[in-house]
């Protein structure tokens, strides 16, 4: 095998800023099938990527033994139904989060593509940022020493104007009861930064979510009504090593997309990871160390950014690259790796989940749920 088969489910405005530039960078990569159920999106989608084959079910590509990966772009509502059918059909699946909103679910799949032999990976688009895998690789050097403190946050400005429609997630959610929406909508891909560069297991977690702005325009009906949602929130986790981290999301804070900020502190080092549109960049990272504790800018090595990437292109294009390339590659290799797959989004929900927990009873909550690993 030398060549990558996707067929894309979705081809709305995400798969065309970031899934479909990122695969058509890839010289490894042919897109031989567009899927969406929306004629127009998918006439225009095709026509801008040059995308001959198209259809507006996805079960019509299931069965083609010549494409090798789905990849699920479409509204949260069909990934978990469209990724485990294309694990049973046999195919590679990407899919963008959350698989499913129940982490055990996620799992699941994960297990029943692992039996087949198959490889998964979720969009969690920050992981593959070259400032964070190249701040990865200074953590797995020793650069940090022993880890300390991880401070992540999710924070921009997309929502802050209530009159920016929005989708309604659950139209019958009791309107007293405030709803998880920005940790998992945005809060997951900084928690899975959080647990890469832990590296420990994850053991009790507690926390809390606000609704600061009670009444927003609502996508379907075009007019502002009661929506109790979390639109900002503060989390505190506790691992089997002496680390502890701190999670913070929130869309109605002001600041530039994608607004994800890292933080390791350790015994020997510390690095800071911006990925926040500034200055015409997109991402910096600054490191210090105990004998010189001034914080400098660092220059991102080539290795880390895909062929004729830069700081100063879009961040979604650019990051998306990567993930795509690093998904190929590790096809091409056979499957021995698979970072980012289904059972590490299993855990990035299962860790949701249970900040969702922990609120509602005002009180920590043990991790795993489901008891001891
Ligand atoms: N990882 C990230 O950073 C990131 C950023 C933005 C969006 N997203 C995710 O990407 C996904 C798509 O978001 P979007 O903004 O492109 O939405 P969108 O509404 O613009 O596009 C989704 C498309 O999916 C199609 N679709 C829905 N159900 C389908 C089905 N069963 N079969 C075929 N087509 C179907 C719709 O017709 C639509 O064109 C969402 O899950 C969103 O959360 C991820």
């Amino acid at each position: 095998m030398d060549k990558v088969r996707v067929a894309v489910v979705g081809a709305g405005r995400w798969a065309q800023r970031a899934h479909l530039p990122g695969w058509s960078r890839d010289p490894r990569v042919e897109v031989v099938a567009l899927v969406d159920s929306d004629r127009q999106v998918l006439g225009e989608a095709a026509r801008l990527f040059g995308v001959r084959r198209t259809a507006g079910d996805y079960r019509e590509v299931l069965d083609d033994p010549s494409i090798d990966v789905v990849d699920v772009v479409t509204a949260n509502t069909a990934h978990f139904e469209v990724s485990a059918a294309a694990i049973e059909a046999g195919k590679h699946v990407l899919c963008e989060k959350p698989v499913h909103r129940d982490y055990r679910e996620t799992k699941a799949l994960a297990d029943a593509a692992r039996a087949k032999g198959l490889l998964t990976k979720l969009g969690f688009t920050f992981r593959y940022a070259p400032a964070v895998r190249y701040a990865k690789s200074l953590v797995d050097a020793g650069f940090i020493g022993t880890p300390y403190v991880f401070n992540g946050f999710e924070q921009n400005s997309q929502w802050i104007d209530p009159a920016t429609p929005m989708r309604q997630v659950d139209p019958d959610a009791d309107p007293e009861v405030i709803a998880t929406s920005s940790i998992e909508g945005y809060g997951a891909p900084i928690i899975d930064i959080m647990h890469w560069w832990a590296g420990a297991r994850l053991t009790s977690v507690v926390g809390t979510m606000r609704n600061f702005l009670p009444e927003r325009v609502v996508r379907a009906t075009g007019r502002s009504q009661r929506l109790n949602i979390d639109d900002g929130d503060m989390w505190i986790c506790e691992f089997d090593t002496d680390i502890i981290a701190s999670i913070q999301s929130s869309y109605v804070t002001v600041g530039n997309l994608p607004g994800i900020e890292a933080r390791l502190y350790g015994s020997e080092g510390a690095l800071i990871v911006r990925l926040v549109e500034e200055a015409g960049r997109c991402q910096t990272i600054r490191t210090a160390t105990k004998d010189d504790p001034e914080f400098v800018e660092r220059e991102i090595p080539a290795e880390f950014f895909p062929p004729g990437g830069s700081s100063t292109e879009d961040w979604d294009s650019l990051f998306y690259a990567n993930l795509c390339a690093d998904f190929t590659t590790e096809i091409l290799a056979g499957g021995g790796t698979n970072q980012g797959d289904f059972a590490q989004g299993a855990l990035v929900q299962e860790t949701i989940n249970a900040f969702e927990a922990s609120f509602r009873r005002r009180a920590w909550v043990d991790f795993p749920l489901g008891g001891a690993a």
